[in-house]
């Protein structure tokens, strides 16, 4: 059996004075996905390759990657599909810490930063609160994202102004808690969003849907939020 052929981001920075391609062959019997063929590179070739990964099964969203020039999850990225030699780089325009683990540290602030938690205003009930079933409807494609960065790393917008704009996975979650029937800060969340840079600065160019391993579309959340915060207004 012919192998498979990788090209994968290095960098070290304690030793490379720069980030380079390394090439891999693997055989073909490593596995079928691609986080697979890089375990095979980590236990069997250069146990130096450093990458994030946990649940082997896209739930935990820690190996986000940019796989041929697709950000993705390597652990349900099917190896059958992809041009050889497939070419694995970190997520875009993110700190690289080392060869593809990247700093997620301002994400997950900007994350914190929404308050991803349910708040009451009122005592906190002594049993859960119910909804119905068209309620929970409402959580559908938002309360799935597992905050992999695949999409807010794809968007323009993003690697522009990734300082003040949150972003499509944060903003995907705000939209999540907003339309929680259950949540008693509506109007504090949407206060907090209603600012030029945080939400505006989406311009709806679609990266952030297509790259979703979820197959989740925050552009459309982005949306959703707009449309809330318009209809407030008038
Ligand atoms: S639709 Fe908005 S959030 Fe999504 S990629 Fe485009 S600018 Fe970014
Ligand atoms: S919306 Fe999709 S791509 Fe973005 S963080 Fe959530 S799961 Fe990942
Ligand atoms: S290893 Fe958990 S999502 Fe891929």
């Amino acid at each position: 059996m012919t192998d498979i052929h990788l090209k994968v981001f290095r960098y070290n920075p304690e030793q490379d004075e720069k980030p380079y391609m390394q090439a891999f062959a693997v055989p073909q019997e490593a596995g079928t996905m691609l986080l697979d063929i890089l375990n095979h590179v980590k236990w069997q070739i250069d146990g130096s390759l450093t990458y994030r990964r946990s649940c082997g099964e896209g739930v935990c969203g820690s190996d986000g990657m940019n796989i041929n020039g697709v950000n993705g999850l390597a652990c349900i990225t099917p190896v059958a599909g992809l041009k050889q030699p497939i070419h694995i780089r970190p997520l875009p325009m993110m700190s690289v810490i080392r060869d593809l683990v990247v700093d997620m540290k301002h994400f997950f602030e900007q994350y914190r930063s929404i308050k991803p938690w349910m708040q009451h205003q009122k005592a906190v009930p002594e049993r859960e609160t119910p909804q119905t079933p068209q309620q929970r409807e409402q959580l559908n494609g938002l309360y799935e994202c597992i905050l992999c960065a695949c999409c807010s790393t794809s968007c323009p917008s993003y690697w522009w102004n990734g300082d003040r704009f949150l972003g499509p996975a944060t903003l995907l979650q705000a939209q999540r808690w907003i339309s929680d029937s259950r949540d008693e800060a509506q109007d504090e969340r949407l206060d907090q969003l209603e600012d030029s840079f945080k939400l505006y600065r989406c311009h709806q160019i679609m990266n952030c849907m297509e790259a979703c391993p979820k197959k989740l579309n925050p552009a459309e959340a982005v949306g959703q939020l707009k449309t809330k915060l318009f209809k407030r207004q008038s």
